[in-house]
């Protein structure tokens, strides 16, 4: 049998995954009739209200199957008060989940979303506008995006869009949101639209540098927008569509197109379970490496991009904390699983040297010499003269990370604000042998993938 070529391996695999992601007509079906009943609700409704609008990736056939998302825009004439198109938008949304399960919340303006047949369906309220520059808010340009691309994609784009979201989503690069910070659907489709396929998106992908600009119309220049890469919204120019992209999933991003392109494998759609390691070999690793483990759950009834933002702070500032206070830390990571939270810590060392050398001024400065020898108190040894300055030997306020990071724990939930106060208190530090103790289930998962270190597609 003649080995197959890379060409055909990825073709192969492009076909295995389509077939996994595109959604059924059934399917397809359903959701338009869902539309319309809703829209015909909407519009038969008395109200200032004009039309219903169908945006978001099904209602422009590039969405994944089983995501059940219907975005419907409300429109309102532009010379509405914001205040009365809140209270209609609300209004309106409440009456079309009237015996439905719904919840409040907020983007621009306060909007309901609710659960009907299966669906998340959110009702936004939104203003006519001539064109997406002259928006009220931020949401009026959705009404755009989804006509902009409803005239500019051809059917065999659509699948590719769908490749590249799944694609993104397999190597954890998926989502504008603050868990993810990466490309929104919006994003995925202009890569499409400007490259022409999937295989040709991942061959320019692989040669990005530093920076990437995307532009859609050569003759209107944008000169604002600033970041790693920017894809400039078509339809408002001064808008930055990939403003969430951080500069690791830019880079992520890069590396997965090479390494499928080299060497494709369906794991890149589809992660492959990993095998977790055998705690003998975790034993091994721990002798090789120092880890410490904070193990807390995620706060519940809080806005999860808020939630996101504080859990990356709170983590940057325990590393501060210990790296000021001599710990070298080497490595940090987060994982969010279900409703657990987990911060890995790796130092060069757990324990450091009891006594903390200060260096003082040179000798000849009198002044400064002086100031550095009063009220230093619990000396262990010194002052003696190191290459021409003044040297004492001190207590440290901290040997143990752990002791460190406890105290912190304990000082800050009680000034930390809300999310963040509920994660430290139910914050838990496990150490190495508690970890080995508690060795099972999710923590197995988690500390594997840690230790292992490796991209998911790797
Ligand atoms: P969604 O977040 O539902 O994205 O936003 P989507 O395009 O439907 O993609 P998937 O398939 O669900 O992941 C709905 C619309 O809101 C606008 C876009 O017009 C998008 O199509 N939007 C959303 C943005 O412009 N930027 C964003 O970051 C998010
Ligand atoms: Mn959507």
């Amino acid at each position: 049998m003649k080995k197959k070529t890379n060409l055909q391996k990825r073709k192969e695999i492009y076909n295995k995954v389509l077939k996994k992601i595109t959604p059924s007509k059934k399917d397809l079906e359903e959701e338009k009739e869902i539309f319309k009943e809703i829209k015909e609700k909407i519009e038969n409704a008395k109200g200032s209200h004009s039309h219903v609008e169908w945006c978001g990736s099904s209602a422009r056939g590039t969405h994944l199957k089983g995501d059940r998302d219907l975005d419907l825009f409300v429109m309102f004439d532009e010379k509405m008060k914001t205040k009365e198109l809140e209270s209609e938008g609300l209004r309106i949304g409440k009456m079309v989940f009237r015996g439905h399960k719904w919840e409040k919340a907020y983007s621009q303006h306060p909007y309901i979303r609710g659960v009907i047949k299966g669906f998340e369906v959110e009702i936004v309220p939104s203003y006519i506008v001539k064109d997406a520059s002259k928006r009220k808010s931020a949401v009026d340009r959705t009404p755009f995006h989804n006509k902009y691309l409803l005239k500019k994609l051809t059917k065999k784009q659509k699948q590719d869009v769908r490749l590249l979201k799944q694609f993104l989503k397999g190597i954890n690069a998926y989502g504008a949101d603050l868990k993810n910070r990466s490309l929104p659907g919006y994003g995925v489709e202009l890569l499409i639209l400007k490259f022409g396929n999937f295989e040709k998106t991942l061959k320019s992908i692989s040669k990005w540098g530093e920076e990437t600009k995307i532009k859609f119309n050569s003759k209107k220049t944008t000169t604002t927008l600033e970041g790693t890469l920017i894809i400039v919204d078509p339809v408002d120019h001064n808008r930055n569509v990939a403003s969430a992209v951080s500069e690791e999933q830019y880079q992520r991003i890069i590396f997965a197109s090479n390494e499928f392109l080299r060497n494709p494998k369906i794991k890149f759609f589809f992660r492959k379970e990993k095998k977790p390691l055998k705690k003998t070999e975790v034993k091994k690793l721990f002798k090789q490496k120092e880890v410490i483990l904070i193990k807390s759950s995620f706060p519940k009834k809080e806005l999860e991009d808020i939630v996101w933002g504080q859990i990356r702070r709170l983590v940057k500032k325990i590393t501060n904390h210990l790296n000021k206070n001599d710990f070298e830390v080497t490595n940090e990571k987060i994982y969010s699983e279900g409703n657990d939270l987990y911060f890995f810590f790796e130092l060069s060392s757990t324990n450091i040297q009891k006594s903390k050398k200060l260096i003082g001024p040179k000798v000849i400065d009198e002044e400064n010499t002086k100031k550095f020898l009063s009220n230093k108190k619990n000396i262990i040894s010194g002052p003696r003269i190191e290459d021409s300055r003044i040297v004492l030997e001190v207590p440290r306020k901290y040997t143990n990370a752990i002791k460190l990071i406890k105290d912190f724990i304990k000082e800050n939930k009680k000034i930390e604000r809300k999310a963040v106060k509920s994660i430290l208190k139910k914050s838990k530090i496990l150490e190495e042998e508690d970890i080995l103790d508690n060795y099972k289930g999710e923590l197995k998962v988690v500390l594997s993938d840690y230790l292992r270190g490796k991209e998911i597609f790797e």
